[in-house]
């Protein structure tokens, strides 16, 4: 077996197992939901998930705000409109009416966001 170079911008790719998940928030009873794919586990107990959600994104700033969010392991059937969660803002538009989501949100058992994605 040989070793292959790859071009380092190519190389994320092989080095991301994890499926990319969707994120939703919810600020003044509008919910909103984003595409991501750079977390990581930090611990066991208490379970903990590591984040990086760029401040340029609308989720980080309802975050900073709420700090609740709901990380969602979406299907593969829901592939397009991940991509568009993940090239569009919930500052303009609503995604979830947008990308069809309202039917799948499902209010949250615990806190007050949509949790749940059929
Ligand atoms: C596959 C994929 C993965 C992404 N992962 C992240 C991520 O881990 N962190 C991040 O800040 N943005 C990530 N993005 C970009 C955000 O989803 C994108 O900026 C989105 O428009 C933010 O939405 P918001 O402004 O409604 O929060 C990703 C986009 C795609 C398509």
């Amino acid at each position: 077996m040989s070793k292959k170079s790859f071009p380092l911008s190519k190389v994320y790719g092989l080095l991301e197992p994890a499926p990319v998940v969707m994120v939703t928030t919810a600020l003044e009873g509008r919910s909103n939901i984003m595409t991501m794919s750079w977390y990581t586990m930090m611990e066991f107990e208490p379970p903990t998930v590591g984040c990086i959600i760029s401040n340029r994104n609308h989720t980080f700033n309802i975050l900073k705000k709420t700090r609740e969010c709901v990380i969602n392991i979406p299907t593969l059937e829901l592939a397009r409109k991940i991509v568009g969660c993940g090239n569009s803002s919930g500052r303009k538009i609503d995604k979830f009416k947008v990308f069809g989501l309202t039917e799948t949100a499902v209010a949250g058992d615990t806190i007050k966001l949509p949790s749940k994605m059929k």
